[in-house]
């Protein structure tokens, strides 16, 4: 799939939603093992241009992680929307996500988990941060993902961005929780993707990690979607953000207004940020 750069970026929208339902598929252990469903998602709609920054904002089970791992391509054993009763569509860039182009929609989206675990595997960090890299040089017949010089050092800066210096030959097992979740991050910003998706980046970082971490995410000229619970994050963050209640947007519009309303943010499951709280 041909992925558009250039000067008109950011007059297009890099990511439409339209009227996207979704349903997982659980085993009902009352009626022996047949099939149940747990609607995670109803008839969600947004737009997001390129380069614009959104935060998803919601409480446990709200949808966010589910709704991010579709907007990624990540959801593909759920793709037969007809046999699961799922319907709507996801645009990237104007293309639909379909079964065919599902896996080079994963090559243009940088997505980091909520779980780091889930994207750590090799057995240093080095080589964990240079695995997508020269697999993203290589998707695009780009020469450098043979040369050494290049993957080393670009490994070595990204490292330095997320503020792990001197840990690229840390077994990524061993790390911290917050070091695994910037070793994570550090693993899609060496291939800079122009779409950024991180599910509860924040978690477990420490005061002057996060910080650092929000200045960088905040300087990145990308397309980005964050979900968080971090109220505080979400205001640093960005102007607008999505707020998600029980599978349904129940929000869309100004972060610093809606963080204000303490009476519907209690409503649908959150609080306040702290720099509001006493005041
Ligand atoms: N693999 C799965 N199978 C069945 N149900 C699932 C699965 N994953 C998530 N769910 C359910 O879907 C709903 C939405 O889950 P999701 O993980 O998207 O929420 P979330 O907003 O990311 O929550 P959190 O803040 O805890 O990360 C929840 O009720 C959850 O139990
Ligand atoms: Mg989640």
């Amino acid at each position: 799939m041909e992925f558009i750069k250039g000067e008109n970026l950011n007059s297009m929208t890099a990511i439409k939603v339209e009227n996207f339902s979704f349903r997982y598929i659980q085993a009902n252990r009352q009626n022996c093992g047949n099939l149940g469903y747990k609607q995670a998602l109803e008839n969600i709609d947004f737009e997001v241009s390129a380069g614009e920054k959104i935060s998803i904002i919601g409480p446990n089970g709200a949808g966010k992680s589910t709704l991010l791992l579709n907007i990624a391509g990540l959801m593909d054993e759920y793709f037969d929307l007809k046999l699961n009763n799922n319907c709507g569509k996801i645009f990237i860039y104007g293309k639909q996500i379909n079964i065919k182009n599902i896996y080079d929609i994963r090559q243009q989206i940088g997505f980091v988990f909520q779980n780091p675990d889930d994207q750590l595997f090799s057995t240093s960090v080095f080589e964990d941060v240079a695995f997508g890299l020269v697999n993203f040089l290589n998707k695009n017949k780009d020469l450098r993902a043979n040369d050494k010089d290049y993957i080393k050092e670009t490994v070595y800066l990204t490292l330095n961005k997320v503020n792990l210096k001197n840990k690229e030959d840390e077994i990524p097992h061993f790390l911290s929780y917050g070091e695994k979740k910037l070793a994570a991050l550090a693993t899609i910003l060496s291939y800079d993707p122009e779409i950024l998706i991180l599910d509860e980046p924040s978690s477990n970082l420490d005061p002057r990690n996060r910080d650092n971490f929000i200045n960088l995410i905040k300087s990145l000229g990308k397309t980005m979607l964050i979900s968080t619970h971090d109220m505080d994050l979400a205001y640093e963050f960005s102007e607008r953000c999505l707020i998600i209640n029980d599978g349904k947007i129940v929000y869309d519009g100004s972060t610093k207004e809606i963080l204000k309303n303490k009476d519907f943010l209690l409503e649908n499951g959150l609080n306040l940020p702290l720099a509001f709280r006493n005041s």
